[in-house]
């Protein structure tokens, strides 16, 4: 999804809007741009595709001294990925980069183009430039055009916007997508839509609230909020840890991903696990209290780990739980009652469906829970508790560990409401925590698994699509399995429950159609055999993940024996993982960075 950076002082401005767009290139886009102003002079440079191709543009572009300068990755919404839509977008005598969408932008377009305004792109964002410069034309000051603009925007957005005359500043505004800006030793300043970007640079950061406007130069940090009243910033310490992480000798950050799961179960683990109970040091237990029901809220692979503790949560803690896909839930006027528990579940907390389920939630006075990789992401900062994943940073743009984690945590959840709820005795919470401990171990990707997925892979290239089926908790494993295959391979599939597939899909049934079946031993593993049959006996392909071979099945990926689903459960996530991993390799796609998704949608 769209990136912004910007910078202010005496370094390589070129390099440093560079190299910050590379630090956010992981969340997808698909075009980019510059523009720097110095000596009240602009330069600005756009390419499609990636990156190199913008650095190629301005190789023989060199920044010296002091300049002002912002970046920005584009993922299309409105208008084609091309140059003229590329950011930033030019007015007569400004840029401007943003993200998010400006809603009344058609009408707004209109209004200017009768005025003779001139176009050049298809986007929503040029309507800001030529806003601002219209209301320059009358205002007492740059500030107040500025602040007058972002009066008659609806919608959301983070903006940086630089014009000539000020060329020692950038002017900024957020209102529903992420920015913020921190400084260096040199008190030289960085703005960025997420902080990766300012990493090794900056000490100290201010996240900017939902209304914060205002500008900032080479002296001046002015804030207003969204009331119009000045502000002061508040700095916070910002890790040093740099989090663009190497690929380590992997051939992708998606299978680096999937490799590093077991260190990262751990991490998640940590300190969480007595041998009696669970302890969360970040919940209050009073966040419970008078709770009857729990909702969950999420996107994408997220809503899949949602789903996994619906089974979780009723089975163990006996609560009511359920599951809806954010997008849906926002507009349908859903009933919200105070002995919900509402919990939102994001890798990056800044899904824009996703933020603004948990705004409703908090408006309608529930109280709020949110499972999150991201510290400090808008999602951390609004809900009223927050447990962290610790995933560590997930660059492929197909999630994989972020997954594993979110999942572990649910379990670790539904095990400490069952002990807050006593729906569960204590042996069988041990029971559960001792099996918890041995997850690290059945993530471990294996030489033998992965050299076999590797040359099974060659065998599903084609075909005129693939089932993924499950039952029970194994439900949401199969649509994750067929996410990952759809988001990487670009092939056809479909996750479904094993049980339904005789009411209605078994028609598509022949030798052409996949179906990878997921067998656990330790979970309804004969009436989902059974399914599996159905299937067999009208020619499907069949490839099986499971303990126990099956001999109606064309292929089979062994996992481990063990005692209990769970850690099944965790080992057939890798295998499909993998599976997608190879057939994605086979047919020579980008696998980190697949066609048309963005890491983070900050889009509704
Ligand atoms: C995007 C990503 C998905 C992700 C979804 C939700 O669509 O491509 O991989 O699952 O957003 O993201 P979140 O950060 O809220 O988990």
């Amino acid at each position: 999804m769209c990136g912004i950076v910007g910078y202010i002082g005496r370094k390589n401005t070129k390099e440093i809007l560079l190299e910050g767009l590379k630090e956010l290139e992981y969340r997808g886009y698909d075009s980019a741009g510059i523009a720097v102003l110095q000596n009240d002079t602009f330069e600005s440079y756009k390419a499609v595709g990636k990156l190199v191709n913008l650095e190629e543009k301005t190789k023989d572009f060199i920044t010296q001294d002091f300049a002002v300068g912002i970046g920005h990755t584009r993922w299309a919404t409105h208008g084609k990925p091309t140059e003229l839509n590329a950011h930033p977008h030019m007015g007569e005598s400004s840029y401007v980069v943003h993200n998010g969408i400006i809603e009344n932008y058609a009408t707004l377009k209109k209004e200017l183009m009768a005025e003779g305004i001139h176009f050049l792109s298809q986007t929503d964002t040029e309507v800001i430039v030529h806003l601002f410069e219209k209301n320059l034309r009358s205002a007492k000051n740059t500030l107040e055009a500025f602040s007058q603009t972002i009066s008659q925007l609806h919608g959301a957005y983070a903006i940086l916007l630089v014009t000539k005359g000020e060329d020692e500043t950038i002017f900024f505004a957020k209102h529903g997508s992420p920015m913020l800006v921190g400084i260096d030793a040199q008190n030289d300043k960085y703005f960025a839509s997420s902080d990766t970007p300012l990493i090794g640079h900056c000490s100290d950061v201010n996240y900017f609230d939902d209304g914060d406007y205002g500008y900032i130069s080479a002296d001046e940090i002015v804030i207003f909020d969204k009331m119009g009243q000045k502000k002061n910033p508040h700095f916070t310490k910002l890790t040093q840890n740099k989090l663009s992480a190497q690929k380590n000798g992997f051939r992708f950050f998606m299978e680096k991903e999937i490799y590093e799961q077991s260190d990262v179960i751990i991490d998640t683990l940590l300190g969480r696990l007595s041998d009696k109970e669970i302890v969360f040091d970040e919940l209050d237990a009073s966040l419970f209290e008078g709770i009857n029901e729990i909702k969950l809220c999420a996107c994408g692979t997220s809503y899949h780990s949602a789903l996994t503790a619906t089974y979780l949560f009723e089975r163990y803690a006996k609560i009511k739980t359920s599951v809806e896909v954010a997008s849906e839930f926002r507009y349908r006027s859903p009933i919200m009652s105070r002995d919900t528990l509402f919990v939102v579940i994001s890798q990056s907390g800044e899904t824009a469906d996703t933020l603004e389920t948990l705004k409703m939630a908090k408006a309608a006075g529930l109280k709020t829970l949110v499972i999150c990789n991201v510290d400090n992401s808008s999602m951390v900062r609004l809900a009223d508790a927050c447990i962290l994943t610790r995933a560590g940073v997930e660059k492929g743009v197909a999630s994989t560990k972020a997954f594993a984690t979110q999942v572990m945590v649910f379990w670790m959840l539904s095990m400490y409401v069952a002990k807050l709820k006593n729906s569960l005795d204590a042996l069988e919470i041990a029971k559960q925590i001792a099996l918890m401990r041995q997850v690290p171990g059945s993530v471990k990707v294996s030489d033998a698994m992965h050299e076999r997925i590797k040359r099974l892979s060659k065998r599903y290239l084609h075909g005129h699509g693939f089932f993924f089926i499950g039952r029970d908790i194994f439900y949401p494993l199969a649509l994750e399995g067929a996410l990952k295959l759809k988001e990487i391979s670009y092939l056809h599939a479909e996750g479904y429950p094993s049980g339904e597939m005789k009411h209605g899909p078994i028609a598509l049934a022949d030798p052409e159609l996949f179906t990878i079946a997921l067998l656990p031993q330790h979970l309804l593993y004969d009436k989902a055999k059974s399914n599996v049959e159905e299937l067999s006996a009208r020619d499907a392909t069949i490839c099986t993940i499971s303990a126990l071979e099956f001999d109606k099945a064309d292929d089979f990926i062994p996992i481990n024996s063990y005692e209990d689903y769970m850690l099944e459960f965790f080992e057939m996530m890798v295998a499909l993982q993998l599976l997608s991993l190879e057939i994605s390799v086979r047919l020579g796609n980008d696998v980190d960075m697949p066609r048309n998704l963005a890491k983070s949608v900050t889009v509704e």
